[in-house]
Order: C-alpha cells, then sequence, then structure tokens
C-alpha cells in the first residue's frame, strides 16, 4: 500500500521546491466557530494556498466568516450554518475539510469521556464529506482521535468512497508540545527542536522518542518527568482554564501546520514529513489499524509510512502499551458505527 523508509530518512527528508502545480485550493473547517475554530480559520484565511474558505458550524460561522473575510488575502471565505443544508454547500469541491467540531474536556476528564457526545457529531459530519467531498484529504482534530479516526474510515468504507491516503488524526500538538518542552529542559532554541512522537493522541498512547534526538542522554529523572509532560500537557491547559474548555489557541497553530503540509504537498511545491495518525499499513499484523508515524504528503495524500526506527528498551515497553490502549480506542470506534447500523 504505503512505501517504508527508516525514521532517520523520514527526519531528513528536505523540503523540495517545484512549481509544477498551481495552488489553489478549497478549504472546509466544520466546527470553525468554537474556541480552536476560529483561530484556525484566522490562519487559513492566511494561507496562500488557500482561494476558498469555507467555515460550518451549527452557530455563529456566518460571523467569524464575515471577519476573517475582511483581512486582504486571496481568498474568499464564506460562512455556512445548518439551515439550506449549509454544510452540503461548505463541502462541495473541497480539497482539504478539517474537523475541530465537538466539546473539550473539563477539568478531571479524559479525551475518551467525550467519546458519547463527539462520536455521533464525527459520524455525522463524515457521512456528510463522504456525500459531498469525498476526494477532500480530511483533517480530524475532534477527540478521542484514537477513535475519532477510525469512525470517520468506517463511515468512508461504509459509503464506498474511503481512501486511507488521505484520511489524518491531528497530532501535531503533541509534536510541538515536544519541541517546546524539551527546549524548555535543555535551555535551546524550540524552533531548531525536532522530536518524533509517534502512537496515539491521548496519555500513554502519546510516544515521544527522546532517544532519536540528540538530548538522549538527559538523566532519567529528568526525561521521565519530559515525557509525562508531553503525554500530558494538555491537562496544564485544561486545568488553567478551569473549566473554560482545553487547548485551542496551540491547537490552532498545531493544526494550521498540519494543514499547511498537506496543502503543500497537494500543490506540489513541496515534500513534507508529518508524524500523523493514520491507517497504518505497518502494525496491523499485531492487530493495531491505526497509529501516528512519520508520513511523507504527496499530491495524492500519504505517500510513505516511515517506520520510527530504533528505540531504547524503555521507549520500545512504552510503545508496546501504547499498542494495547490504541486497539481498544480503534475497536470502540469501530463498534460505534456498527452499532448505528
Ligand atoms: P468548542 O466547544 O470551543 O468548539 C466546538 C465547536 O464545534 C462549537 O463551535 C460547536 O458549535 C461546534 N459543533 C458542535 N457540533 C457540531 C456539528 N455537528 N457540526 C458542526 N459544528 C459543530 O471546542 P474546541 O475547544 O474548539 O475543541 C473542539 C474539539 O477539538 C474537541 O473535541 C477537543 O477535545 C478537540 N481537541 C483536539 C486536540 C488535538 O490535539 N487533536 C487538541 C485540543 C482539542
Amino acid at each position: 500500500m504505503f512505501s517504508r523508509t527508516s525514521s532517520f530518512q523520514a527526519r531528513n527528508l528536505a523540503r523540495c521546491f517545484s512549481t509544477s502545480l498551481p495552488s489553489n485550493y478549497k478549504v472546509s473547517i466544520l466546527g470553525a466557530a468554537g474556541g480552536i475554530g476560529q483561530p484556525l480559520s484566522l490562519l487559513m484565511k492566511l494561507n496562500s494556498d488557500v482561494t476558498d474558505l469555507a467555515l460550518y458550524d451549527i452557530r455563529g460561522a456566518p460571523g467569524v466568516a464575515a471577519d476573517v473575510s475582511h483581512i486582504p488575502t486571496n481568498s474568499t471565505v464564506k460562512g455556512y450554518g445548518p439551515e439550506n443544508d449549509g454544510i452540503s454547500t461548505a463541502l462541495k469541491g473541497s480539497d482539504v475539510v478539517i474537523i475541530p467540531a465537538g466539546v473539550p474536556r473539563k477539568p478531571g476528564m479524559t479525551r475518551d469521556d467525550l467519546f458519547n457526545t463527539n462520536a455521533s457529531i464525527i459520524a455525522s459530519l463524515a457521512g456528510a464529506v463522504a456525500d459531498n467531498s469525498p476526494n477532500a484529504a480530511i483533517l480530524v482534530i475532534s477527540n478521542p482521535v484514537n477513535s475519532t479516526v477510525p469512525i470517520v474510515s468506517e463511515v468512508l468504507k461504509a459509503k464506498g468512497v474511503y481512501n486511507p491516503k488521505k484520511l489524518f488524526g491531528v497530532t501535531t500538538l503533541d509534536v510541538i508540545r515536544a519541541s517546546r518542552f524539551i527546549s524548555e529542559v535543555q535551555g535551546t532554541n524550540p524552533t531548531e527542536e525536532t522530536v518524533t512522537v509517534i502512537g496515539g493522541h491521548s496519555g500513554i498512547t502519546i510516544v515521544p522518542l527522546i532517544s532519536q534526538t540528540p538530548h538522549k542522554s538527559i538523566p532519567k529523572e529528568q526525561r521521565d518527568a519530559l515525557i509525562n509532560r508531553i503525554q500530558f500537557g494538555g491537562d496544564e491547559v485544561v486545568k488553567a482554564k478551569d473549566g473554560a474548555g482545553s487547548a485551542t489557541l496551540s491547537m490552532a497553530s498545531a493544526g494550521a501546520r498540519m494543514a499547511s503540509s498537506v496543502l503543500s504537498a497537494l500543490s506540489g511545491k513541496t515534500s513534507v514529513t508529518e508524524p500523523t495518525f493514520i491507517d497504518n499499513p505497518l502494525y496491523k499484523s499485531e492487530g493495531v489499524e491505526f497509529f501516528a508515524s512519520p508520513v511523507t504528503l504527496g499530491p495524492e495524500g500519504v505517500t510513505e509510512v516511515h517506520e520510527y526506527g530504533p528505540v531504547e528498551d524503555y521507549e520500545a515497553e512504552m510503545i508496546s502499551i501504547a499498542k494495547d490502549t490504541l486497539k481498544k480506542n480503534i475497536q470502540k470506534g469501530i463498534e460505534f458505527v456498527a452499532s448505528q447500523k
């Protein structure tokens, strides 16, 4: 299905320029008026690859659209609500669909606690994507990502339009947190820190590979604290917001980075590698259908899925634990869709 290379090669893939394809893309955001949706809409308005920005939400999207539409970049912006089947118009012709719709965590909640509410929302939105923009690249932000991505996959399969190369669970927030947090510990420049983060997007399923960074000899106690902070960094924000939600601004930045990478690859301008939670061919023999790996993107979506490469024993143990949890999270998503039939 996809080809493989080592994570070493993946990390060293350069961004190479060509100007063969036009950058002329429609992006739609579902859940555009929310805490993530608004700043994400702003950031996508600033992206020069986007010429058509469609903002959909069950409430508030026309206001967000009117606001960002005054920014003098190349794209036109329209906002849609549920009336007059707004979601279909928003989605038609989309090249990239980004989904931050759903409820966020409150203090004391895990991402899995969101399942009951968000599973139905994401299944219904996936159905609309299948009907209106079946060829779009789909970026799923709504939690729990470990289960919502399998839900989207099952819905698309049932509609006969599933393309595993174009479905991405957005784990970029874990990646940017890892860069930031390791730089704080080591006193380095965060913009120069790259940490491969694999597995999934919740607690112990988030596996940052510190041994593959220049900081592999960081003392164990400090390293364990760093890994714990990367895995549970979202809790810091949930606690600080004190009931008002979870990460929105850093998440919008992460989502915009992932969307920009997908758009760059679509346009043929660059060859880009991002870790992302995908229908992953590398671990299916172990019963793990979805797993976040470093992935190289091209005009048709995923072109290569990279092995994570050599790891230390403690990381191998973390990966094994992550896989056990992921199997259950993935199964939960699959069973949810089956139960709706
Ligand atoms: P929010 O509550 O501020 O915004 C969610 C938006 O979705 C609201 O505007 C709401 O009206 C809209 N919405 C609800 N049902 C909808 C539907 N059927 N169709 C269209 N829009 C709908 O929540 P926030 O903070 O923006 O978070 C959104 C999701 O993103 C949550 O599930 C949260 O857990 C997740 N998240 C994911 C992260 C990641 O790293 N992947 C990080 C942070 C949050």
